[in-house]
């Protein structure tokens, strides 16, 4: 008898503890992420990404004294090797989509340096903000724009996105943002990175994988969907037949249900209140058909629907929002299109994988579960003439 048929199965691994971290802490039922012992919703509105990215790294935030030399050096990685941005304009002929463009540059960061896991997670780090910018000007027809150091790692990514600096409300909200997702326990990106990263690979390797985890739309993918779910509805009064139809089909809402919560998300509400600041201080856009407090309110209405009718729809499993659908809102609000919202995703959630990375070579075992076996044992194998021919 194989040795799988012994052990306890759990299809899609819930609830097995496959290690231990000091990194975060998902409570699902009391609904509350602690990231290296802060609660997100004291830290991710507060500290900036550099803070962040050093208690994740280090496990403590840095003194006073730190913080310049750690932003410095973060900030001292941001170019990109030569052949990414040779990856990034084939890519952009190809359209690609971004999130693979994503992956194939960074694989490319290994290049031209000896491999070292603090310095392969500190350029990854620096280096996504750098690739996911020059792609979407690329793919736009537009020329990358010189990195610049003297900019904190958020803004950064704006200026990579835009050309121009941005105002402090919209750095600020999108490092709120970068530092809400940069870590959530063993999620299946953070799985994939561990994977990898726990046969002695490298971290450029495990990061890579980690990319084509995330970009499932039962994990990372989801915001996309969820704002085309809002604008399709387009008017509150449309939310209950809409929402109802999909249900009806057997369509996943997107943007509402998780793995481990059993109530809201907490990393909703701090960008629900991200979102909301930011868009209190959104002008009304001339000439376009909805602003952005108008989306905001529209959002609110489609979420209380959906919520109400999930209720109805499946009793039985407590399906709240996620955070991905006020990622939605708060990229949308920051002018980010769609097809931008997981890469950006990533450009926070590489820092976790970084740090997990850094984690299991540290502490961790080679990750080797089992599989029980369900096929046949007792088939003869016969040559046939073509073959032997
Ligand atoms: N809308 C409608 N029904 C749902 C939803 C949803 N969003 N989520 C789960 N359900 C239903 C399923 O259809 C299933 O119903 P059934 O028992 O009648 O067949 C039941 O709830 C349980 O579903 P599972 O797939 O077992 O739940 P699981 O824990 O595996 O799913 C997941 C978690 C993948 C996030 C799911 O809730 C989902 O697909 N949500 C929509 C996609 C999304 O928002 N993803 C982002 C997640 S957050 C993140 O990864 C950063």
């Amino acid at each position: 008898m194989a040795r799988a048929e012994h052990v306890a199965m759990t299809e899609g691994l819930d609830a097995v503890v496959a290690t231990s971290t000091r990194l975060s802490h998902v409570d699902g039922e009391a609904g509350q992420l602690v990231l290296c012992g802060y609660r997100v919703e004291d830290l991710a509105p507060n500290a900036s990404f550099e803070e962040v990215a050093f208690l994740l790294l280090h496990g403590c935030l840095p003194e006073p004294s730190e913080r310049a030399p750690f932003a410095r050096s973060l900030a001292g990685r941001r170019a990109i090797p030569r052949a990414a941005m040779g990856v990034l304009r084939e890519a952009a002929a190809a359209k690609v989509p971004p999130m693979d463009a994503l992956r194939m540059a960074t694989a490319t960061l290994s290049l031209g340096r000896v491999e070292d896991p603090v310095d392969d997670a500190l350029t990854a780090i620096a280096s996504f903000p750098t690739i996911v910018g020059a792609y979407q000007r690329i793919a736009n027809g537009e020329e990358p724009v010189p990195v610049r150091n003297d900019l904190p790692h958020a803004a950064h990514y704006l200026h990579q996105l835009s050309g121009v600096e941005p105002s402090a409300e919209r750095a600020r909200a999108l490092e709120t943002y970068l530092n809400t997702v940069c870590d959530h326990g063993l999620n299946a990106s953070t799985f994939a990175a561990r994977v990898i990263i726990s046969t002695r690979s490298d971290v450029i390797s495990a990061i890579t994988g980690a990319l084509g985890a995330l970009k499932g739309p039962l994990h990372g993918g989801a915001p996309g969907p969820a704002l085309d779910m809002v604008f399709e509805i387009g008017t509150p009064d449309r939310a209950e037949a809409v929402i109802r139809a999909k249900l009806d089909r057997g369509e996943r809402l997107m943007g509402f249900g998780h793995r481990i919560y059993r109530v809201r998300d907490p990393r909703a509400d701090v960008l629900a209140q991200a979102a909301e600041r930011l868009w209190d201080r959104a002008m009304p856009c001339p000439g376009q058909p909805m602003g952005l407090p108008d989306v905001y309110d529209l959002a609110r209405s489609v979420e209380a629907t959906a919520l109400r009718l999930l209720r109805e729809y499946k009793p039985d499993r407590r399906l709240d929002t996620n955070v991905e659908f006020y990622t939605a809102l708060l990229l949308h609000g920051l002018g980010l299109p769609t097809e931008l919202f997981t890469p950006t995703f990533a450009v926070g959630r590489v820092l976790g994988w970084s740090a997990h990375c850094l984690e299991q070579l540290r502490e961790g075992r080679l990750i080797r579960p089992q599989s029980a076996y369900i096929g046949p044992t007792d088939l003869h194998y016969v040559a046939s003439r073509a073959a032997l021919n």
